[in-house]
């Protein structure tokens, strides 16, 4: 077990992560040890290359370090093996990406539902009524239901953001992790998708990190952590 407060929900200890390119290791992250507390918003910032992304998919279980170990609450995931990784990854964490990563074939409710089929095929599929309920509140309470069944190139940038998160809430994941969630919209979108992110954590009390290079979302959040060359050079609290 790590060594964490109560509060603790995910912890990461001793993460190195390196990539060898030719001859030449690089080191991606230099020995990261972080908590982040139940309910908390977490902000991740730091320059373009200093190993934000990494941290995050490594915090998700999406990417395996080098050396070093990923805790939620307090259970090492790190040893867990592919399967149960793949069910814990699914019911703990949502993701949420600067480019959406929304299927182009599938109107916003059914991209919505993909975390549903998890393992079966969505042709064949049949969603459960309580998951296509649950998702038609979602997509209302973040204001889609007038685009519920838009393909995302019938959506604007921000109403795709709106969808993405929406389907990383579906499973009603324990922590929200966005990289760069307003990465590719303009500075009134960007601001109405932070507001939102901001609204979702007081009202489920959800975890959320965030990876960002947007200043802005520094000042409203709990606890603001700034990397760079893959060291968390300061971590503050407001
Ligand atoms: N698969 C890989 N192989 C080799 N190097 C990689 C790989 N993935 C990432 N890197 C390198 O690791 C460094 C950190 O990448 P990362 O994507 O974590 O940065 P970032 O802080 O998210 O940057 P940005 O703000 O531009 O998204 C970069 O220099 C990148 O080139
Ligand atoms: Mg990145």
């Amino acid at each position: 077990m790590a060594e964490t407060s109560n509060n603790t929900i995910l912890s990461a200890r001793d993460i190195y992560k390196e990539y060898k390119i030719g001859k030449t290791l690089l080191r991606v992250l230099n020995g990261i040890n972080l908590d982040i507390q139940e309910g908390q918003v977490l902000v991740i910032l730091g320059a373009s290359g200093a190993g934000k992304s990494t941290l995050l998919h490594t915090l998700g279980m999406l990417d395996t370090p080098t050396s070093g170990s990923i805790h939620f609450k307090g259970e090492n995931l790190s040893i867990a093996n592919q399967s149960e990784l793949a069910a814990k990854r699914n019911k703990v964490f949502g993701f949420v990406f600067q480019f959406y990563y929304l299927l182009p074939d599938f109107n916003a409710l059914e991209n919505v539902l993909m975390p549903c089929f998890i393992g079966q095929s969505m042709f064949k599929a049949k969603p459960k009524k309580e998951n296509t309920e649950k998702a038609v509140q979602l997509l209302k309470r973040v204001g889609l239901e007038d685009r519920i069944n838009h393909r995302p190139d019938e959506l604007s940038g921000g109403e795709k953001q709106r969808v993405a998160i929406v389907r990383a809430l579906i499973n009603d994941p324990e922590i929200l992790l966005c990289d760069e969630p307003t990465g590719n919209l303009d500075t009134h979108t960007g601001r109405e998708i932070q507001e939102l992110i901001w609204e979702l954590n007081e009202r489920t009390k959800q975890t959320v990190v965030i990876v960002t290079h947007d200043e802005r979302f520094a000042k409203t959040a709990e606890c603001v952590v700034r990397i760079t060359d893959g060291k968390i050079v300061n971590c503050a609290r407001n």
